[in-house]
């Protein structure tokens, strides 16, 4: 059967971690669409054309462990504001959202354009120093020299870039559940995730 669970939200809410953690306990395939944007960016920061770039991704292409630096993060909001890179990614979502054996996808437009008759549609959110925090973290574990007030502004940028542009903006679905994860250790949200999935599931015919 297909069975598709689409998580949205802002930047560094948390999609990332329950998406990874709700695939592998309900044994659906994930796929993380935000590495299509940063490889489109990472190409275009290497000088190729936006839309050339898209259109060219191969698989591998997501696994490059460049992708995950504010340069990259910065570049995807901007390529992924282009009508014509989002159009070149389209299918290959649509396709991987209704895989037999079921999918989680997680990005900004997951339930409202790519999939909007997904079973599962959350929107997770946390407030901006939580996620500031978080990704700041993040970013000084892995080597990066960047301040927390940096890693604020860049966050709140790419969130205003996201929200307002007019192709695909960052909007929750009407249907969505909301879960903010301001207040939840990840273990916490988490276990939200998988209650409102079991319920679909069980709604949608069991497993
Ligand atoms: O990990 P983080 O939440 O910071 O970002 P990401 O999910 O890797 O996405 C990077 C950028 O790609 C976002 O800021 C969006 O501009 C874009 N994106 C998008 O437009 N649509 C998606 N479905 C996923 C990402």
């Amino acid at each position: 059967m297909s069975f598709t669970v689409a998580i949205d939200g802002p930047a560094a809410a948390g999609k990332g971690t329950i998406s990874k953690a709700v695939a592998a306990h309900f044994g659906l395939a994930h796929l993380d669409t935000g590495l299509l944007y940063r490889a489109t960016g990472r190409k275009m920061l290497d000088g190729m054309a936006p839309l050339e770039a898209a259109r060219a991704l191969l698989r591998e292409d997501l696994d490059r462990n460049d992708l995950r630096t504010p340069d990259v993060a910065r570049a995807a909001s901007r390529v992924a504001a282009m009508h014509d890179v989002r159009a070149a990614l389209v299918d290959f979502q649509r396709a991987f959202a209704r895989r037999q054996g079921g999918a989680v996808l997680d990005g900004r437009d997951i339930g409202t354009v790519i999939c909007p008759d997904a079973e599962v549609k959350l929107f997770v959110t946390a407030s901006d120093a939580v996620r500031a925090d978080r990704r700041w973290r993040e970013l000084s574990g892995t080597g990066h020299d960047v301040t927390l007030e940096q890693v604020l502004a860049d966050l709140r940028e790419r969130d205003a870039r996201d929200a307002a542009r007019a192709a695909a903006p960052m909007v929750p679905a009407d249907d969505a559940v909301r879960l903010d994860t301001s207040d939840m250790d990840i273990a916490t949200a988490v276990e939200q995730a998988k209650q409102i999935i079991t319920r679909a599931l069980e709604a949608a015919g069991g497993r």
